[in-house]
C-alpha cells in the first residue's frame, strides 16, 4: 500500500506569550488531524500566522509577512495559508477580502473548529470561524510543545479580558474573561516535570481574576499558584500578567512565603499619571500603584518588577509624561516594555479621544522613556556585582558557544562559561560583571 504523505504545518506566532500558547494548542489539534509541525516554512503544506492586533506596527509587520507568503504560494499553489488569533477576530471578513491568497480564518476561541474548517479547505474552498466563546479554556488539550527548549513551558490559566483600557483592543478580541479548571493545570504542570521541564509560566490576560467554583469552594489565584507550585519543588513557577487593581496581599505573601515560586513581578502601570490613569479606565491611581509596590518590596525586598508602558496617549502633557518618568524612576524597574501609543479601530479611547499627542512629541517622551530605563536596568544589575545567584540554564549563548545563558530568580538573564553544565542544571553563579540587559559572571 502507498504509504499516504505526511502533512507538514509551519505555524509562525506574533505578538504575546498567549498567542505562544496558542500556537501550541492549534499545533496539537492540527497532529491529531495527522499533520506534523515543521520549522521550515519552505516545506510547508498549510502555513498558520498567528497573528497580533495590539498596536498598528504589528499589524503591518504581519501585513508585510502576508506578501512574502502571496510570493511563495505562486510557486507552490497548492500551499494553504490560514490567519489565526487577534487579527482574524478583528477583521473577520474583511481580512478574507482583502488577502485574496489566505484560505482560511479563524478567531482565538475556534481552534476546535480546524479539522472541519481544514476540510472545508481542502475540498477548495474558503473558510472562516471567528466566533468568541464564553466558556472555551482549551482546557485538556495537551499543547505540543513548539518551544525552543525542554526547560521552560507556558500553561494558559485563563483566557480573555473584560478590564476594558480604553486603549486596548484585547478585549474585543479575545472575549470573555474564563477561568480554566485548576485539575487540568494541575496535571498540565505534573506531566511538564515527568517530562524534564523545569519552569512553568502562568498565563492569563490579568491571571488576579483567576476564579474557579468547585462545590461552593473557590479557588483563587494565590491557591492555584500554591497547588501548582506543590508539583515539586525543582520546579520554578512564573506568572503574568498581573493588572495592579487586582494584585492582593495573599498573592505578595502567596511568592514570599513559596520557595519555588519566583520573585518576579510584572506590574503594568502604562502611565504615572492620575489623569492619564482616569481616561485610560485603569482603576487605579498612582497612589495605589506605589502602595502596591511598596507592598510587594516590604515581604519579598529582592524581588524583580517588570512593567508596560505607553508614551502618547491622548491628551497627555508634559507634565503628565514626567509624572510617567518619575513614577518608572522611584519604582526603579529592572525591565519594562515600553510602547508609543497606537489607536486602535472601535476601542473606547479611538471613539471618545482625539489622538492628538504629534508623532515626534510621542518618539520624543519615548526615547527618554528608554533611556531612562537604561540606566535602571544598569543600575539595578550593578547591584547584582559581587552576589551568588541560582540560575536555570535555558540554552546556549547567542554570542558565545563557550556560553551558557539562564534567568535568575528575578527573571534576570545571566551569561557564563558553560564548563560541564548543561541546559536544564541549576547552577549557582557568581556575578562578576554586567550589563543593562545581562549579569555576567563565573559558575561556583
Ligand atoms: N497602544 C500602545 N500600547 C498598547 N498596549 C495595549 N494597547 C496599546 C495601544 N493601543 C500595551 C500596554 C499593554 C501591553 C500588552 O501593550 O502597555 O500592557
Ligand atoms: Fe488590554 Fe487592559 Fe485587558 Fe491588559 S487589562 S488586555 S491592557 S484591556
Amino acid at each position: 500500500m502507498e504509504k499516504v504523505k505526511e502533512k507538514r504545518l509551519f505555524i509562525e506566532t506574533y505578538g504575546c506569550q498567549m498567542n505562544f500558547s496558542d500556537s501550541e494548542i492549534v499545533g496539537s489539534i492540527m497532529t491529531e488531524q495527522g499533520y506534523t509541525t515543521t520549522d521550515a516554512a519552505e516545506n510547508a503544506d498549510v502555513i498558520f500566522i498567528n497573528t497580533c492586533s495590539i498596536r498598528d506596527n504589528a499589524e503591518q509587520r504581519i501585513r508585510k509577512r502576508l506578501k512574502e507568503i502571496k510570493r511563495m504560494k505562486k510557486s507552490n499553489p497548492n500551499l494553504k495559508v490560514g490567519i489565526l488569533g487577534c487579527m482574524a477576530e478583528r477583521l473577520k471578513q474583511q481580512l478574507l477580502d482583502e488577502e485574496e491568497h489566505v484560505d482560511l480564518i479563524v478567531g482565538p476561541d475556534a481552534y476546535r473548529d480546524l479539522p472541519n474548517l481544514i476540510k472545508t479547505v481542502d475540498s477548495g474552498r474558503r473558510a472562516i470561524n471567528v466566533l468568541l466563546s464564553e466558556e472555551e479554556t482549551y482546557a485538556e488539550i495537551e499543547p505540543v510543545r513548539l518551544g525552543n527548549n525542554s526547560v521552560s513551558a507556558f500553561i494558559s490559566i485563563m483566557r480573555g479580558c473584560e478590564n476594558f483600557c480604553t486603549y486596548c483592543v484585547v478585549p474585543f478580541t479575545r472575549g470573555k474573561e474564563r477561568s480554566r479548571d485548576p485539575e487540568t493545570i494541575v496535571n498540565e504542570a505534573s506531566d511538564l516535570v515527568t517530562k524534564g521541564y523545569k519552569e512553568v509560566t502562568l498565563l492569563g490576560q490579568n491571571v488576579n481574576s483567576y476564579t474557579w467554583n468547585e462545590d461552593g469552594a473557590e479557588v483563587s489565584f494565590p491557591q492555584l499558584i500554591a497547588k501548582v507550585a506543590a508539583v515539586s519543588p525543582e520546579l520554578r513557577v512564573r506568572f503574568a500578567t498581573s493588572h495592579p487593581k487586582d494584585i492582593s496581599d495573599e498573592l505578595i505573601k502567596t511568592i514570599a512565603n513559596t520557595q519555588n515560586i519566583c520573585n518576579a513581578i510584572h506590574l503594568p502601570f502604562q502611565s504615572g499619571s492620575n489623569a492619564m490613569l482616569k481616561k485610560m479606565n485603569r482603576k487605579y491611581t498612582r497612589e495605589w500603584y506605589m502602595e502596591r509596590i511598596s507592598t510587594i518590596k516590604q515581604y519579598i525586598p529582592d524581588c524583580g518588577l517588570s512593567t508596560d508602558v505607553i508614551a502618547g496617549f491622548c491628551g497627555e502633557t508634559e507634565e503628565d509624561h514626567q509624572e510617567t518618568l518619575s513614577l518608572m524612576d522611584w519604582v526603579g524597574y529592572d525591565y519594562a516594555f515600553m510602547f508609543k501609543y497606537s489607536e486602535r479601530p472601535n476601542t473606547i479611547a479611538q471613539k471618545k479621544f482625539p489622538d492628538d499627542v504629534p508623532e515626534e512629541v510621542k518618539s520624543r517622551r519615548l526615547t527618554e522613556i528608554i533611556d531612562l530605563q537604561q540606566k535602571l536596568s544598569l543600575r539595578s544589575n550593578e547591584q547584582s556585582i559581587g552576589k551568588v545567584v541560582e540560575v536555570l540554564v535555558e540554552s546556549t549563548s547567542k554570542r558565545s558557544e563557550a556560553d551558557l545563558a539562564g534567568r535568575n530568580d528575578q527573571n534576570k538573564m545571566v551569561v557564563f562559561p558553560r564548563k560541564h553544565y548543561q541546559i536544564g542544571d541549576y547552577v549557582q553563579v557568581k556575578i562578576t560583571s554586567c550589563t543593562a540587559a545581562t549579569l555576567i559572571g563565573e559558575a561556583l
